[in-house]
C-alpha cells in the first residue's frame, strides 16, 4: 500500500470527528439514475460523431460505454457492492485501497458497502469516478467528457447575465483609479455576492436539467442580503488590503487562490472577481484549481476555461470580447495560472490533504487567501459529518488551514457549521427545507495558518 494511503487511513481510523452522514436517499434514488441516463443519451447522440472519427471502433467504443454506464445504473439499483475500479488511472489504487476501507469499516463478517449503505460523500463521489472508469474502458473515445453540453449550454443560457456582468466590469476597470478604499471596499463586496449567487448554478442538484442565470445578477444583491447566512466578507477585506498595504515595503506578491466549482454563469462571476482582484492591485496573482476529469456534471476543467475564453471571444459585444482578450492574455502571462490534482476528484475529506497529497497541500500553503467555492467543497472542508449547527469552522476544519480560506457556498447540502445558538432552528422553522434549496449563502472564513 502507497506510503501516503497508508497515513490517511490510520489518520481517518483515528479522527475524533464525528460520524459521517450516510446516503441522501433523494440524491441516490432519483438524481443520480436521471444523471446517469443523461450521460447515456449524451454518448448516443454523438454516435455518428465517433463513427466519423474513429469509424467502427469509434461505434464498438460507443456501445461499450452505454453498456457499462447502463450497468452502474442497474447496480445502483439492486443496491449492490460498490467494486473496486479496474481501469488504470493515476488514481485508481487509491480509490480501490479507499473502498477496502470502507468495507472494513463495516466489520460484520465479510460484508460489503453498498450504494445505499456507505456514505454519501463517498458514494456519491464513487459515482463520478465510475463514469470516468466506464470512458476509460471506451478507448478511443475515452476523453470524451459526458457533461460538456450541458456545461455550455448553462453559459449559452446565461448569455445576458454574463454581457451584464461583463459590462459592469468593464465600466468598473474605467473608474477603479479614482475609487478611494472605502469604495473600492464596497465593489469588492459587490463582486464576492455576485460570485456567491453564481453557485446556485450548478447542474448536479437540478439532475443535470438546465439552471442558469437569467436575470442581470447585479440587481438582486439587496433582496438576497437577508440569506446570507454567514457574512465573513470583511475579514476576507481586511487580509487582503493589508497585504496590500504592506505589499509596498515588504512582499511583492499578493497571491489568491480559487478552488473553482462549476463552468458556465458560476465560472465568468470567478473569473470576473480574479479579474477585479489584479485590476484593484488586492492580488498579483490568482491560482485557479480545477477538476481534471468531468465531476458532479458542471464542474470545470481545463477544457470548460478554454471553451469560455473562445466564446467571450467570438461574443459580438465589446464588454465580453474585451473580457475574452484580457482574461486569454494572463493565462498566456502567467498572472493567472489553472491547476489541476486528482486529488479534487478524490472522496477524501481535506483534513486528510496534507497525508494524501502533500503536494497539493504544500503549494496551497504558498496563497494568501483561499477560496473555496461552491457545496462540495464546502461538504468536504467540514468532512460531510453531522456536525451541530454552532461548532466553530475552525474546528470542523479538522487540522486543515494550508493558509487563510473562506468558502463561498450557496447550502445545498444537510451539513452546516459555524451559526450563532439559535440561528439554524430559526430558519428551519421559517425554511424547513432550507438546507437544500441554495436559496441560502454562506462566506465562512478561518484565516489560521
Ligand atoms: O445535492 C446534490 C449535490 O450533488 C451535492 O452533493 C453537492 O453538494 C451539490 O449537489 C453540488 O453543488 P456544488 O456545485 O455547489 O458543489
Ligand atoms: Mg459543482
Amino acid at each position: 500500500m502507497p506510503k501516503e494511503l497508508q497515513n490517511c487511513i490510520l489518520f481517518d481510523r483515528a479522527t475524533p470527528l464525528s460520524f459521517p452522514r450516510c446516503f441522501a436517499y433523494f440524491t441516490m434514488k432519483n438524481r443520480i439514475p436521471q444523471i446517469l441516463t443523461k450521460v447515456i443519451n449524451a454518448l448516443n447522440q454523438h454516435k455518428n460523431e465517433f463513427f466519423e472519427k474513429h469509424g467502427e471502433a469509434g461505434t464498438e467504443a460507443e456501445n461499450k460505454a452505454v453498456s457499462l454506464i447502463s450497468k452502474i445504473r442497474n447496480e445502483l439499483q439492486a443496491d449492490e457492492p460498490l467494486l473496486p475500479l479496474t481501469d488504470n488511472w493515476v488514481d485508481t489504487d487509491i480509490w480501490n485501497k479507499y473502498l477496502e476501507y470502507q468495507h472494513s469499516l463495516l466489520n460484520e463478517n465479510n460484508k460489503k458497502i453498498s450504494w445505499f449503505h456507505s456514505p454519501w460523500l463517498y458514494v456519491e463521489c464513487y459515482m463520478y469516478r465510475r463514469v470516468h472508469e466506464a470512458l476509460m474502458l471506451s478507448s478511443p473515445i475515452s476523453d470524451f467528457d459526458v457533461f460538456k453540453e450541458s456545461k455550455d449550454q448553462n453559459f449559452l443560457e446565461s448569455q445576458e447575465a454574463i454581457m451584464s456582468l461583463c459590462n459592469y466590469l468593464e465600466e468598473l476597470n474605467r473608474r477603479i483609479k479614482n475609487l478611494d478604499e472605502h469604495q473600492l471596499k464596497d465593489e469588492f463586496f459587490k463582486l464576492l455576492q455576485i460570485s456567491l449567487w453564481g453557485n446556485k448554478c450548478d447542474l448536479s442538484l437540478s439532475g443535470g436539467q438546465s439552471s442558469s442565470q437569467m436575470s442581470s445578477p447585479l440587481t438582486a444583491l439587496e433582496d438576497l442580503k437577508p440569506f446570507i447566512l454567514v457574512n465573513n466578507m470583511d475579514n476576507l477585506w481586511s487580509v487582503l488590503i493589508n497585504r496590500k498595504k504592506m505589499s509596498q515595503e515588504k512582499f511583492p506578491s499578493i497571491r489568491v487562490d480559487f478552488v473553482l466549482d462549476n463552468a458556465g454563469f458560476e465560472l465568468v462571476t470567478d473569473l470576473v472577481m480574479a479579474d477585479f482582484l489584479l485590476t484593484s492591485k488586492l492580488a498579483t496573482e490568482i491560482h485557479f484549481h480545477g477538476k481534471s476529469i468531468p465531476w458532479y456534471v458542471s464542474d470545470t476543467n481545463k477544457n470548460d476555461i478554454n471553451w469560455v475564453l473562445e466564446e467571450l471571444k467570438a461574443a459580438n459585444t465589446k464588454c465580453m470580447f474585451e473580457c475574452g482578450v484580457n482574461w486569454e492574455l494572463y493565462f498566456k502571462k502567467h498572472t493567472w495560472i489553472y491547476q489541476d490534482h486528482m486529488f479534487w476528484t478524490l472522496p477524501h475529506e481535506y483534513c486528510t490533504m496534507a497525508q494524501v497529497a502533500p503536494d497539493l497541500y504544500a503549494e496551497l500553503q504558498k496563497s494568501n487567501l483561499i477560496l473555496f467555492k461552491g457545496d462540495l467543497n464546502y461538504r468536504k472542508l467540514v468532512a460531510d459529518r453531522k456536525w451541530e449547527f454552532t461548532v466553530p469552522f475552525h474546528q470542523a476544519l479538522n487540522g486543515f488551514h494550508p493558509a487563510p480560506l473562506c468558502s463561498i457556498r450557496t447550502v445545498k447540502a444537510e451539513v452546516q457549521v459555524g451559526l450563532a445558538p439559535g440561528q439554524g432552528e430559526q430558519v428551519t422553522v421559517s425554511d424547513p427545507n432550507w438546507m437544500t434549496t441554495g436559496k441560502y449563502g454562506i462566506f465562512q472564513f478561518d484565516g489560521s495558518v
